[in-house]
């Protein structure tokens, strides 16, 4: 009998963690209708500088939505979208995305890189560029959105003590950056 009510509570414990993450996804699946128009069918983004956003890490989607719905990132667009959503909107939105395929983009170019400074990113961004924690996915993104954004941080108009290494980078080799980690998978 203990046996049964133990098996019976291990079941019923099964069956609503799967309906609390299918309710959670349920409504981010609704909500990312919106986003479908620019970011592509479950965010892979087939535009050149709208950013690849299906299978980006968690935790860099929410700052991002955090920051533009508080003003604290440069994107007009995307600061009016955000104010329009509640934390917990934000959050179903972001594990949605989470969890889509990263589909690598179809506009990358060919390049090499110098090796020592590909060395200076790995520590954070992961070996083949696959993020990682909080740090960002840039390995198959489109280049012109990568060399965007790169230039965003050396301007200043992205603020990230952790990127300030690029202002020191001169614009051809962010865009040599920029193309051969778009052409990583
Ligand atoms: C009208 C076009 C448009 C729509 C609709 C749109 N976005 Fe964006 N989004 C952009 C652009 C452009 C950027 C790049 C901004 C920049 O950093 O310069 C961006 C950036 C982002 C980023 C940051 C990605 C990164 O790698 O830094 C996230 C996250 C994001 N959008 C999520 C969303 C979500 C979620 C929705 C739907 C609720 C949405 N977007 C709807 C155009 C759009
Ligand atoms: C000390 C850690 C660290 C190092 C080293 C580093 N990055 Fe980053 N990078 C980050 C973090 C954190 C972010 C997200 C910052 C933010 O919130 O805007 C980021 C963001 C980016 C983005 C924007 C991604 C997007 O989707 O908008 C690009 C591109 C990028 N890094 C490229 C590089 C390159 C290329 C190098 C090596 C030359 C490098 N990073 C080195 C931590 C690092």
């Amino acid at each position: 009998m203990l046996r049964v009510t133990i098996v019976f509570l291990m079941m019923s414990l099964a069956v609503g963690s799967v309906f609390a993450s299918a309710t959670e996804q349920g409504d981010g699946a609704r909500l990312s209708r919106t986003c479908a128009g620019c970011h592509g069918t479950d965010g892979a983004s087939p535009g050149k500088v709208i950013p690849i956003i299906g299978g980006q890490v968690e935790k860099y989607l929410q700052k991002t939505l955090g920051e533009f719905a508080a003003d604290k990132r440069p994107g007009d667009v995307m600061r009016n979208l955000a104010k329009g959503y509640s934390t917990v909107e934000q959050k179903q939105i972001t594990a949605y995305f989470m969890a889509r395929p990263w589909v690598n983009t179809s506009h990358a170019v060919a390049s090499t890189a110098e090796a020592s400074l590909v060395a200076s990113c790995k520590g954070c961004h992961g070996s083949q560029g696959e993020g990682k924690g909080s740090f960002p996915r840039i390995a198959g993104q489109h280049p012109d959105y990568l060399y965007l954004a790169l230039m965003e941080y050396k301007q200043g108009e992205r603020t990230s003590g952790l990127m300030k290494l690029v202002q020191k980078l001169d614009e051809t080799t962010l865009k040599q950056m920029a193309a051969y980690y778009s052409s990583l998978n």
